[in-house]
């Protein structure tokens, strides 16, 4: 089998790079290690950056998002029994987020692949990239009890943070930084309409919790748990109450509650490789950058890595040149380090930590009040949530 770009993984990265290069007429082939049915119903992110959304618009994916994404023009922030609001209407006019779900732009990429005749091959195993430190890589892997090759140009690995493509890089190309945070989230989704117009941040001594939602219908919620947290041991209705005891701390605001969709613990990790590329092996996405979920920007990163890729191998497809290629791992790491710091940022100032002793409280108090009562501060926590425009 052959192709231009070999893609590793259909989670966002590598489905919007495989629509990306086919609107630019480049060739490609998408190697995904489960069914389509399970990508599809993975329930990760939720928010949408602008220039996220402005990119599936402007590639002809806008009809389901522009007709059910929920477009948001603030947040809130709750804490010290009170609610802030986060005014982008005023703080970055022209720029909002938008809540629609990552299951949803999986579909919505599936669907316009597969209308175009592309190939995303589904349930594939043994998934092996060789050879790109030559001109001519290739992937191994076994499909329908097949064991075969894709012989490609460039190889993208768009396997998430588990995959086999980062893994694959010698010995001491790569540099790793991380940091595992104290906690995790549990997070669920309930079939009850949103208890709030707009998603609240919640800042409690007895920890974090965030009411998002998906649709009208959707909500989603999350707290702050230990990190090995047992999802047996919190019942709907422990769920529910600590729930309203974290988020019911503003009079007059109550929490709907209804039937539990889905229950799961996402770890909190912050993890950046670099270079994020050797040879004609590219990493974006999760493979090569995680942020703990706070500022809601993994998968907006992973469009934003995938947006520059795409654009480097047109221009080494129409004239051969390598300028884009090259600076592709210093373009993209400008930005996940700026995000890297905003997610890390957003943790820290809304989490509770155990170790924290009265004067750690105070300062993490002073933090939020002036976040909230700073016009300046406000407006540098809405510019990068609505996502930076010029890194
Ligand atoms: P992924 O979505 O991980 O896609 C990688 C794909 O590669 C997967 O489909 C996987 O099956 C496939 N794959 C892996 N290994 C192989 C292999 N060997 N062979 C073939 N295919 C392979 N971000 C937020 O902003 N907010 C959130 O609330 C949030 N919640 C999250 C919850 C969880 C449990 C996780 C894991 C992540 C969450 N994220 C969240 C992060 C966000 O969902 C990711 O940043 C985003 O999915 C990145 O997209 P990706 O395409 O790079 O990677
Ligand atoms: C959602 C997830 C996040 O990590 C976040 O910061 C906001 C919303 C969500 O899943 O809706």
């Amino acid at each position: 089998m052959r192709t231009q770009v070999g893609i590793v993984g259909a989670g966002p990265a590598g489905l919007l790079l495989s629509h990306l290069l086919h609107l630019r007429g480049i060739d490609s082939v998408v190697l995904e290690a489960h069914s389509r049915d399970y990508v599809q119903k993975r329930v990760r992110a939720g928010v949408l950056e602008q220039g996220t959304v402005d990119t599936l618009v402007a590639t002809g994916l806008g009809d389901r998002l522009l007709r059910e994404g929920l477009v948001h023009h603030g947040i809130e922030l709750r804490f010290g029994g009170q609610s802030h609001r986060i005014a982008f209407e005023k703080l970055v006019p022209g720029r909002a987020i938008t809540v629609y779900g990552q299951q949803e732009v999986v579909k919505d990429l599936i669907a316009a692949r597969i209308a175009a005749g592309g190939r995303i091959l589904f349930e594939v195993s043994g998934v092996a990239p060789t050879g790109f430190d030559t001109a001519h890589p290739s992937i191994g892997f076994t499909h329908a009890g097949l064991r075969q090759t894709l012989e490609c140009d460039f190889i993208a690995g768009c396997d998430g943070f588990h995959g086999v493509c980062r893994p694959a890089i010698p010995d001491g190309v790569l540099t790793c930084y991380d940091r595992e945070y104290p906690f995790a989230w549990l997070g669920v989704l309930a079939e009850v309409p949103p208890s709030s117009e707009e998603l609240i941040y919640a800042h409690n001594d007895r920890g974090f919790a965030l009411h998002s939602m998906r649709s009208p219908e959707v909500s989603r919620f999350y707290l702050q748990v230990a990190p090995d947290e047992d999802v047996a041991s919190w019942p709907d209705e422990r769920y529910w109450a600590e729930l309203r005891a974290r988020l019911e701390t503003v009079p007059g605001w109550h929490l709907r509650t209804g039937p539990v969709l889905e229950k799961v613990v996402a770890p909190m990790r912050s993890f950046v490789a670099e270079p994020m590329r050797y040879g004609r092996m590219y990493l974006a996405g999760d493979a090569a950058h995680i942020v703990p979920p706070t500022g809601a920007k993994g998968l907006n990163l992973a469009a934003f890595d995938v947006g520059v890729l795409a654009q480097a191998l047109a221009a080494w497809y129409a004239d051969g040149s390598t300028g884009l290629l090259d600076a592709y791992s210093g373009t993209c790491l400008r930005r996940v380090w700026r995000v890297q710091h905003f997610s890390w940022w957003m943790t820290t100032l809304l989490h509770a930590f155990d170790g924290y002793d009265g004067y750690d409280r105070r300062l993490q108090r002073s933090h939020l009040d002036y976040v909230c009562g700073s016009a300046a501060a406000s407006a540098s926590l809405a510019e990068n949530y609505v996502g930076l425009a010029h890194v």
